[in-house]
């Protein structure tokens, strides 16, 4: 995939002349100061002071692989998605797992929900989804994800980040309490990032050959088994090999021990979503099984290390807003902003040609727009004409929109997303609770007091603990028996 440079022959600088000396810069006079006309030395320093791009913003500690995506179900009858049409049609796919907070040297083993990320390289062009390893989020609206993000970073004064940012976040977004259950369990530390199961988390949109839509949750269940680290192994690990789970997934693939996930959906039809108890378009809401069961489609292997981490993992881009022919968005608030924050953060964090690397471009399909130049613009389109309609048979509209339309009705509001039957904030959470063993309980109510502990103001650490009693008065009561008990 790369294009290898040849290792033999003798040294060069970038522009190709032979290096004749690398070891001493050209001084005036031997032990004088230092040449201006010494190219070699001025190149070496100005492109190592560059070789940095800007992290990401989130998920900046990631790690990637290639593999393969292969359909075992015939869902022809939901999507027209050209990749999905056929059992056992193959797709190439490149996934990069990552942390959310940590910046890019951080640890891998801590508590964080990890990320998701998964290409697929089709015939129709590159579809992203996007996920975590967790079916719910924090917040529900896109519009308070800068906010929630500095609460999770370093404060602007400590450096650090601080428990008291953290849970008056959460204390005063009552919508993460669910989130936050599921972050303090057992699945909050993975072992790595071969034994998690991932999600695309939003509810998407299918579109079969009639036109008939769905509306699609995505389930990669690991076939390595959940494996989770303690708070206490966790710690012991970070510190040993911050780069455990870059390590695990790398040798797992070298050694032929490929990792593999088995993929449903849940498919609910158009008709029954504006009667169903929740709000289907809730991030902070699960579709629970019963109602809407999982139904296998496909298997997802990773089989190839990327040979290059920047080239290949640093500038990978992935962007929900990539969808292909049959698959579309939901109108989920926080989808929606994501489909504008993705591709917004590539221009900014690789450049306005970041889809033209060999990563991120099409692999079974070709990208014709008339889009041109910019920055590392590498000249691909030769002469061809940049301007549509033209009359030189160049590429043209197809009159086919990816996805269905969705009917809209009202005048523009900055409303709360409707609330359904069942809808609250705390519902799932305390269903989560009641449904952990009594020794999961004790690890969840122990991991969160742990965090609420380090909370200096009262009143934060009341709203934060009111949150959990609200979802099951049990949780609360235990939980702030611990952290009294931590406090002293
Ligand atoms: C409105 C809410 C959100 C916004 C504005 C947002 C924004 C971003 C941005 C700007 C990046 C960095 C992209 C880059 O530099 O290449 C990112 C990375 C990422 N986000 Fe989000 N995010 C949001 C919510 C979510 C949710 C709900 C999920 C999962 C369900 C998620 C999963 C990820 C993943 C997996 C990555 C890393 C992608 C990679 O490996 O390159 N984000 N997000």
């Amino acid at each position: 995939m790369s294009t290898h440079v040849e290792t033999t022959g003798p040294l060069t600088t970038e522009s190709g002349a032979p290096v004749s000396d690398n070891q001493n810069s050209q001084t005036a006079g031997v032990g004088g100061p230092v040449l201006l006309q010494d190219q070699l030395l001025i190149e070496k320093l100005a492109h190592f002071n560059r070789e940095r791009i800007p992290e990401r913003i989130v998920h900046a500690r990631g790690a990637g692989a290639y593999g393969k995506f292969t359909v075992t179900a015939d869902v022809t009858g939901y999507t027209r998605a050209a990749f999905l049409s056929e059992v056992g049609k193959e797709t190439e796919v490149f996934a990069r797992f990552s942390t959310v907070a940590g910046n890019l040297g951080a640890a891998d083993a801590v508590r964080d929900p990890r990320g998701f990320a998964l290409k697929f390289y089709t015939e129709e062009g590159n579809y992203d989804l996007v996920g975590n390893n967790t079916p719910v989020f924090f917040i529900k609206d896109a519009i308070k994800f800068p906010d929630f993000i500095h609460t999770q970073k370093r404060d602007p004064y400590t450096g650090s980040q601080e428990a008291d940012n953290v849970f008056d976040f959460w204390g005063l977004s009552p919508e993460s309490t669910h989130q936050v259950t599921w972050l303090f369990g057992d699945r909050g530390i993975p072992a790595s990032y071969r034994h998690m199961h991932g999600f695309g988390s939003h509810t998407f949109q299918w579109t079969n050959a009639d036109g008939e839509i769905f509306w699609v949750k995505y389930h990669f269940k690991t076939d390595q088994g959940i494996k989770n680290l303690t708070e206490e192994e966790a710690a012991v690990l970070a510190g040993q090999d911050p780069d455990s789970h870059q390590r695990d997934l790398r040798e797992s693939i070298e050694t032929g021990d490929f990792p593999n996930w088995t993929v449903y959906v849940q498919v609910m039809p158009a008709s029954e979503a504006a009667d169903y108890r929740f709000n289907p378009f809730d991030l902070t809401k699960v579709w629970p099984h019963a109602d809407y069961p999982l139904i296998p489609i496909g298997k997802m292997e990773l089989n190839r290390n990327p040979e290059n981490i920047f080239a290949e993992v640093e500038q990978s881009v992935f962007s929900p807003a990539h969808f292909v022919p049959g698959i579309g968005p939901s109108p989920d608030k926080m989808l929606q902003g994501r489909l504008f924050g993705y591709g917004d953060a590539h221009r900014y964090r690789v450049g306005i040609n970041a889809d033209h690397l060999p990563v991120n471009r099409p692999h079974a399909a070709e990208a014709r727009t008339h889009g041109r130049d910019g920055q590392m613009y590498d000249g691909r389109h030769g002469g061809a004409k940049n301007y549509e309609p033209n009359s030189f048979g160049g590429p043209a509209q197809t009159d086919k929109p990816l996805w269905a339309d969705v009917a809209v009705s009202g005048a523009t509001t900055e409303s709360v997303a409707p609330s359904h039957a069942e809808d609250n904030d705390f519902v799932q959470a305390g269903n989560l609770y009641r449904l952990m063993s009594e020794s999961e309980q004790a690890r969840l109510i122990s991991n969160l007091a742990g965090a609420l502990a380090g909370v200096t103001r009262d009143d934060i650490l009341r709203r934060a603990i009111e949150n959990f009693r609200k979802a099951d008065a049990d949780y609360g009561k235990r939980l702030e028996a611990a952290v009294e008990a931590l406090r002293g």
